[in-house]
């Protein structure tokens, strides 16, 4: 079984991930700027924007799966027009950089880097951000891995709650495959011990819908029922929106099936937020 480090294991996609690993038996260390509650993974204390705790963290792991970011898009739940112009670099790019030095001189044996797909073509600082974050990782001397994923459930429906105020969505007629990070830690977990390396297969969610199908089944699941106003766009423009389709390995859990899970109706028409209990 491997010693393996997890960045971000607090975060919703490291989450899913601490808990396959650890049911898989390998001895986890999570990196984390505040312990858990965990009892059965060790706690490493440390921020990757100052270095503090890292060279303890990556002692003695052969191991290291990097999925540590800060969007501040998936933190708040939704955009601002900031978010078009800038977006910090401290933690996926210096941070990145950081653990890529001390795992060269430490006992990595493979360095496994969470990604985002289409991140070449989008416009969005936060993919400028992600993809020099990957060019690091591929420039370094450990062997290493770079998964890309289509954009995770919980922001979509984040996104999505953020609108409630609006009485019509313009939403964009491009096709795309989010999909749920339990999905995407199953794959990141055979990715990190199946003895290859490089750039490995992305992976999206199994439906290929149009954004307005994914906004009709989460306006179905809630009972939130705002006006759609399609929005006609080229490949081009929603390529750079990040709205594209991934093609390597799919997911298993469709939107309404996630959805369900986490708005469970009560009576006819009242629904309960139940991701914040997750949280
Ligand atoms: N969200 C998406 O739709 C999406 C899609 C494709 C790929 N990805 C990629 O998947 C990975 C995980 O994304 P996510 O959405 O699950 O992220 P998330 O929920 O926002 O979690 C981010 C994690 O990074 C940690 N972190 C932030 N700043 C840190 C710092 N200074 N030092 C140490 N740890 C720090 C957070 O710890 P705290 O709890 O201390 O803040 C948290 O554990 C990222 O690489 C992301 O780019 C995301």
């Amino acid at each position: 079984m491997a010693h393996v480090l997890v960045t971000g294991g607090t975060g919703h996609l490291g989450r899913d991930l601490v808990e396959r690993l650890v049911a898989a038996g390998h001895k986890v260390r999570v990196f984390a700027r505040i312990p858990g509650a965990r009892g059965d993974v060790e706690w490493a204390v440390g921020d990757l924007t100052t270095g503090a705790g890292m060279k303890a963290a990556i002692d003695d792991v052969d191991t290291v799966i990097n999925a540590a970011t800060f969007s501040p898009i998936a933190r708040r739940g939704g955009f601002r027009p900031i978010d078009f112009f800038k977006s910090p670099s401290a933690v996926d790019v210096e941070g990145t950089a950081r653990l890529l030095e001390l795992s060269e001189t430490a006992s990595v044996k493979h360095f496994l880097h969470v990604s985002i797909v289409g991140i070449d073509d989008a416009s969005l600082p936060y993919a400028k951000v992600k993809l020099e974050g990957e060019r690091l990782v591929k420039s370094s001397s450990v062997a290493w891995s770079v998964v890309r994923a289509m954009p995770f459930y919980y922001l979509l429906k984040q996104t999505l709650d953020g609108l409630t105020w609006l009485p019509a969505w313009p939403v964009p007629k491009a096709a795309f495959n989010p999909v749920d990070t339990s999905d995407v830690a199953e794959h990141l977990v055979e990715c990190a011990f199946d003895a290859k390396r490089g750039i490995r297969s992305e992976i999206g969610g199994p439906e290929d819908l149009t954004c307005t199908d994914f906004v009709q089944q989460y306006q179905h699941a809630t009972g939130v029922h705002r006006t759609i106003l399609p929005v006609r766009m080229s490949e081009k423009a929603a390529r750079g929106m990040g709205f594209c389709v991934a093609h390597g390995v799919r997911g298993v859990t469709p939107w309404a099936s996630w959805l369900d899970r986490h708005f469970r109706r009560e009576g006819n028409s009242q629904y309960r937020n139940t991701d914040c209990a997750r949280l």
